[in-house]
């Protein structure tokens, strides 16, 4: 079975290009993507997340999927690599784009809850879980890839990685399921009740 998505979301390649040509290599893959922009596409006027938003790649799947009245916050530490996102996503009144640090945004956060939160970097994932799932609407979505073991891994990632699988899954509030599929994924939709 091919499982690449067929529908590309306009602005990836232009993105991938420039992306590439400044060296960032940790956007995610199609398969995650495509996953993104269902989810998206299955919550109308719904409210999205995506910490790190890197060169806009996860924010171009997610805009792809989004009807008009949906909306996306997207939070990013590095200004130049999210410039790349800023110059081909920036002009969509859809997304908001955030540079600084996920965890003090996470911490400073006031506002509605999240239908979908794609938490693609260390605060929300590593750091500030229980922060970023207090964020999540009931029946919302807590989505993370990139733990599937990499041999370019740091000692220690991979047992960082099993707790925070440990910890999803020990949430009486969230069911999780973990994916061994694109770089492997793990999904956590918060009890309604
Ligand atoms: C895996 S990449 C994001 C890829 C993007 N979500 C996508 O799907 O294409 C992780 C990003 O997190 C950013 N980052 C690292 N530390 C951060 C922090 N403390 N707060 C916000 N972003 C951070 C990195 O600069 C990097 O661009």
């Amino acid at each position: 079975m091919d499982d690449t998505p067929g529908l590309l979301p306009p602005a990836l390649p232009a993105l991938r290009a420039k992306a590439a040509g400044a060296g960032f290599t940790m956007s995610c893959d199609d398969r995650t993507g495509g996953l993104l922009a269902a989810l998206a596409a299955a919550r109308p006027a719904g409210r999205i997340l995506e910490l790190g938003t890197g060169a806009g790649e996860g924010s171009a799947w997610l805009l792809g999927g989004m009807d008009p009245d949906s909306r996306l916050i997207s939070v990013e530490l590095d200004p130049e690599v999210q410039a790349i996102a800023r110059e081909h996503l920036g002009s969509d009144p859809r997304v908001t784009l955030v540079t600084g640090d996920g965890g003090s945004w996470l911490e400073q956060y006031r506002g509605e809850p999240f239908d979908l939160v794609f938490a693609d970097t260390w605060p929300g994932k590593f750091t500030h879980l229980d922060r970023a799932l207090e964020l999540v609407a009931p029946g919302g979505i807590y989505l993370i890839d990139d733990l599937t073991p990499r041999p370019e891994w740091p000692a220690g990632h991979g047992a960082a990685v099993e707790r925070l699988s440990a910890r999803l899954a020990d949430r009486a509030d969230f069911r999780s399921v973990r994916m061994a599929w694109s770089t492997g994924l793990l999904m956590a939709v918060r009890s309604a009740a």
